[in-house]
């Protein structure tokens, strides 16, 4: 290969047809005089340009098998001739540098063109510096490497995994989901299909390693008792999830406050209290509206339901909640979703917890216009981490993106999507473009924090645990 040209932070270089190298390798382009060098990663494969030859090309098709004779080729130029026509100009982006053996983010100098050598190397070998302490292996590249990143790349981190329908986000989540569980790190998932609930066992239906590490919640079959719930985090669900008007919230508040101090406070006796408190009957209204979305969700009750206390102590021995909110109406969701990070939030705060990973598939569904900037800014303080799945990249606000430290990418062909995801990513539109169109299923470009921002395609390593969950299907076989 020979490095041919570099504009801003482009380079060229040719590759000639006994020279492999596809879409996302990474060449390194070595000044052999100065032993240091800038590693480029190739975003597209194009023909060299080279003067005449399209009419040299129409020449052979219009002569081929036409012309009678032996081919005259006296000084042997024509195996060169067909050489340089398959020869190859690789576009790539340089995004970084080695000097001294130590990788660079950026190389203010540039290699010599006829003095460097350019060769394909593995990033992925680059990426972990030492045996990594908690590895995780994502998957692995073309060239049969694993990737392998360190669980602390993902700590205290805003991922997003996104991609068109059924190539694979979901499976990478459950991926690094568990992964975490097996490292004893926090986690909770906001499971909007009911897929991640077999994740305690193998294919074959028998338990694994998980199976006692993932406690399966399905709000309405377990119910919460109101006391555990409080007031706080009850008042947020009225607020927000539920709309409540303020005023009729402060009214809310004194009648809870009175049942409280008259130990008597359950589900039923807030239903009787909304009757008979001396209130405007608009505002009994409000209340009594609310109080049937609450009943009616089935969250909530007064005998047999589940503490808190149990949950995050749970969560604090490092093990996963999986909230299956499959076939729940959506004004349920908001509230499951509202009484979940709400007490997240009250138990971090109190330093019960931690800190907690929270997987969010499809999270427009149920997750408030207010709440977006709340979860990555001040719930994250705390210590929320959220992982954001979704195949429709608009539902996430660009400031999201903005904020994000990792983001896999699956395959994206919709022409209207790759334009809004090229604009979001942490990487030029280009290689966004060029690199995500041609994945293939199970096949991830990952950009950030966790691959020290050298963007990475490998496949998705397989799990042995059942990741169906409840899907159902008309054909069996
Ligand atoms: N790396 C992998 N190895 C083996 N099977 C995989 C892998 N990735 C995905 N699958 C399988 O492919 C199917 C689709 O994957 P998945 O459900 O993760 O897609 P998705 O992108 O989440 O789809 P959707 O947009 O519908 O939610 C599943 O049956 C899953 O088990
Ligand atoms: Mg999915």
């Amino acid at each position: 290969m020979k490095f041919y040209k570099k504009e801003g932070n482009t380079a060229h270089v040719i590759a000639f047809p006994d020279e492999e190298a596809e879409r996302g390798d990474y060449l390194l382009i070595e000044d052999r005089e100065s032993g240091r060098g800038l590693i480029a990663q190739v975003i597209d494969v194009q023909f060299v340009n080279l003067p005449g030859i399209l009419e040299d090309l129409l020449r052979d098709t219009m002569t081929a098998g036409s012309v009678e004779g032996e081919d005259e080729d006296p000084f042997g130029v024509s195996s060169q001739v067909a050489y340089l026509k398959d020869a190859r100009l690789l576009v790539c982006k340089i995004r970084g540098a080695i000097e001294g053996g130590r990788l660079l983010a950026h190389a203010p100098w540039l290699p010599s063109r006829i003095g460097s050598i350019v060769r394909r190397i593995s990033i992925e070998e680059l990426l972990c510096d030492g045996d990594p302490k908690r590895p995780i292996r994502l998957g692995r590249t073309k060239s049969g490497k694993g990737v392998v990143i360190d669980a602390k790349g993902l700590d205290g981190k805003l991922n997003i995994i996104m991609g068109r329908k059924g190539t694979g986000k979901s499976h990478f989540s459950k991926l690094l989901l568990l992964n975490l569980v097996k490292y004893g790190a926090p986690c909770l998932v906001f499971d909007i299909n009911g897929e991640y609930v077999n994740l305690g066992r193998d294919w074959d239906g028998r338990p694994n390693e998980f199976g006692d590490r993932i406690m399966v919640l399905r709000p309405g079959a377990q119910r919460f008792d109101v006391r555990s719930v409080g007031l706080r985090a009850m008042m947020d669900i009225l607020l927000h999830a539920l709309d409540l008007p303020p005023t009729s919230a402060k009214v809310f508040a004194s009648m809870w406050k009175e049942l409280a101090a008259r130990d008597a406070l359950s589900l039923g006796s807030i239903g009787t209290a909304i009757q008979c408190w001396s209130c405007h009957e608009s505002v009994r209204e409000a209340l009594a509206s609310r109080y049937h979305s609450l009943v009616e969700s089935g969250v909530f009750g007064d005998e047999g339901c589940m503490d808190f206390g149990e949950i995050a102590k749970w969560l604090g021995d490092g093990n996963a909640v999986v909230v299956n909110m499959r076939n729940k109406s959506s004004l349920s969701r908001r509230i499951i979703v509202e009484l979940f990070l709400g007490k997240l939030t009250e138990l971090l705060s109190a330093g019960a917890l931690r800190a907690v990973f929270l997987f969010a598939e499809e999270a427009h569904l149920y997750l408030g216009d207010t709440y977006w900037d709340d979860v990555v800014t001040r719930m994250r303080h705390l210590g929320i981490f959220a992982t954001f799945i979704t195949n429709q990249p608009e539902t996430i606000r660009e400031g999201i993106y903005r904020q994000a430290d990792n983001i896999f990418l699956f395959n994206f062909a919709n022409d209207h999507d790759l334009e809004f995801v090229s604009k979001t990513a942490k990487l030029d539109a280009d290689s966004v473009k060029l690199l995500v169109s041609g994945l293939p299923e199970r096949h991830c470009l990952t950009i950030g924090e966790a691959v020290r921002n050298f963007p990475l395609i490998f496949e998705v390593e397989r799990l042995s645990a059942d990741t169906l969950g409840q899907t159902r299907y008309f054909f069996n076989d």
